[in-house]
């Protein structure tokens, strides 16, 4: 049985496979109507959420299943303390495929070890968040026509980003990519990362400096500094607005960059950006759903 638990969990080609079939999907989605007739996806949502849980829930009724499932902790049996592993058992019974965010690092690693079903990790912590990255792979891959050659920068909380992260890592596969982590010192990668990236060889700057290195990228990825990682609100308020994009700063990028966000944004994209056509986050999320639905498939063996 097949989960999603991190995104090195997938090879190279099975990615392409993926993109593939989620190209297959925009372009022919009357193919595709009934592929989950039968089916019941759960969504269990320990955290918030809008874009993650509703693409997969758009997903799986447009392949024809249904969804159930909660989108907090509280209105589940979390709050009388039933454990993740429990809870995966128990869904197994009532559906065939889980999608679980959570804010613990590693639990829905935990629940694939129990469930009878496949398991998608839509966002652990401050860890992964692999169907966020599948979905950046996408964007890319519309955008550029490609996934290697590229220059690419973070901008924003790194440390925290677990978007960053996951796709940090499934972009480190390709050839000639080069990374420019621009963030304060405090939300820089976390070290297991750094060493990670050091010991594979990956090419990557660390800078303090948007500006500076805006000329040079062929993909912005800009990040929200997020409130609910931080321990302390002081800290917090005095790095939330480290960066805000802004079509000032902008007249020096490439005019075929590509701004790419996984979104909520708070501050840090400054709206004026929006109808500047190098901003591609809104069709990002867009494009969420197809890759979910690809995936869904693809997890159940349905071709
Ligand atoms: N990008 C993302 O994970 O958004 P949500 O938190 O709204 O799901």
């Amino acid at each position: 049985m097949r989960h999603l638990i991190d995104i090195l969990d997938l090879t190279t080609e099975q990615i392409d496979g993926l993109i593939g079939t989620a190209n297959d999907i925009i372009a022919h989605p009357d193919r595709y109507a009934d592929k989950c007739h039968g089916k019941k996806l759960a969504t269990l949502f320990y955290e918030p959420s809008t874009r993650t849980r509703l693409s997969f829930e758009a997903a799986m009724y447009e392949l024809g299943g249904q969804v159930l499932g909660f989108s907090e902790a509280q209105s589940s049996s979390a709050s009388k303390g039933e454990s993740v592993a429990d809870t995966a058992r128990i869904i197994s019974c009532y559906a065939d495929i889980i999608a679980m965010r959570h804010f613990k690092e590693g639990a829905p690693l935990v629940a694939s070890l129990h469930a009878s079903v496949p398991v998608i990790n839509a966002g652990d912590g401050g860890h992964n968040h692999p169907t966020q990255t599948l979905t950046d792979l996408l964007t890319i891959q519309k955008e550029k026509r490609r996934l290697n050659e590229l220059v690419i920068g973070f901008c924003g909380d790194l440390k925290f980003g677990r978007t960053v992260h996951s796709l940090l890592n499934a972009m480190s596969r390709y050839d000639k990519v080069r990374f420019v982590l621009i963030s304060p010192d405090e939300l820089r990668i976390p070290e297991y990362l750094r060493h990670e990236m050091q010991t594979k060889g990956v090419c990557f700057r660390e800078t303090q400096n948007l500006e500076e290195s805006l000329p040079e990228l062929d993909i912005l990825y800009m990040t929200r500094v997020q409130r609910e990682r931080f321990f302390n609100e002081a800290d917090y308020i005095r790095l939330r607005d480290s960066y805000i994009l802004t079509p000032e700063k902008l007249r020096s990028a490439r005019a075929d960059l590509s701004i790419l966000h996984p979104l909520p944004r708070v501050n840090e994209i400054s709206v004026q950006v929006d109808a500047d056509p190098r901003a591609c986050y809104f069709r990002q999320a867009l494009y969420g759903k197809y890759i979910r639905m690809a995936l869904i498939l693809w997890l159940l063996d349905i071709q």
